[in-house]
């Protein structure tokens, strides 16, 4: 079948430059270094620097040696257990998420109350809530009545979030008649550039497939973005997910990756894809 490349996908440089870093320390220390978290949401990476010598901890208490911060980035609570315990840190937190840290640390200082537009519980935004005491974090309209009654809001926004949700949260905030907010535009190009392909192949094809970690936030954000729309949308890790039946009956597929989908991911997908021959299978549907 007709397999078409969104004109931008896979990784971006935070995850390249976390990445590299991992491979650079490995190398120079012969293994036995350990990430807080997994590297990057993508688990055919995760194995493969396992195999190097990567482990994963989850916690700064289990920490010894040498650890890596990932392009997520940590609050000052934990990098400070990490260096009371006296372990070498690589900081390969992406620069994108270190300004948004330290935006969230200026609007403290300048007297504002630190709105977070994102998931409470996603990495990144733990992290750059660290950076302020009392941060409001709120992801939906229902999250608003945890706001302040008054007093000025300074807002921020996950760095994978769409400019479509960060625009429309702020609207609900401003509504809500603040003396002052004052909104920074914290998003990453990366991914908005990635979304605007995504979104302008999806409208030339008849199936989506878009490749990536189940937990990426920012490729679950492609996927939920292209089914908008309207075209059959499938969140596949790799070629393993895929299935006959969701490409049956179909002649122009779209393919798009998450900021995590290493490019052999995306490659042998669409190569094997690009063999498939739609022909004669049964649609399910989506
Ligand atoms: Fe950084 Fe954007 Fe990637 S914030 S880690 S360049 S998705």
């Amino acid at each position: 079948m007709e397999v078409k490349l969104a004109r931008k996908l896979g990784f971006c440089f935070g995850v390249e430059r976390a990445i590299e870093a991992a491979e650079r320390t490995l190398a120079e220390r012969g293994g036995e270094i350990a990430s807080l978290g997994e590297i990057i949401h993508n688990r055919q990476v995760v194995e493969r620097l396992a195999g190097k010598g990567l482990k994963v901890i989850s916690e700064p208490s289990e920490a010894g040696g040498t650890v890596l911060i990932r392009s997520h980035g940590e609050g000052p609570a934990v990098l400070a257990e990490l260096a009371e315990r006296g372990v070498e840190i690589v900081d390969a937190t992406c620069v994108l998420v270190k300004r948004a840290q330290r935006i969230v640390e200026e609007l403290t200082r300048d007297g504002y109350r630190v709105v977070v537009i994102g998931q409470a519980a996603h990495p990144e935004v733990r992290g750059v809530c660290g950076y302020a005491p009392d941060v409001v974090c709120v992801d939906s309209p229902e999250d608003l009545d945890r706001l302040p009654r008054g007093g000025k809001l300074g807002v921020v926004c996950q760095t994978t979030h769409s400019l479509e949700h960060f625009g429309e949260m702020v609207g609900h905030i401003v509504a809500r008649g603040y003396r002052e907010v004052k909104v920074v535009n914290t998003l990453c190009n990366e991914v908005k550039d990635r979304q605007a392909a995504a979104v302008e192949l999806a409208r030339s094809v008849e199936v989506m497939f878009v490749l990536g970690g189940k937990q990426s936030a920012n490729t679950r954000e492609l996927a939920r973005l292209c089914a908008e729309q309207g075209v059959p949308t499938y969140h596949l890790e790799n070629w393993d997910g895929f299935r006959p039946e969701m490409a049956a009956g179909k002649g122009t597929a779209g393919v798009t990756a998450g900021a995590s989908t290493p490019k052999w991911v995306i490659e042998e997908f669409a190569a094997r894809l690009g063999e498939f021959d739609p022909a004669g299978q049964s649609a399910t549907g989506v």
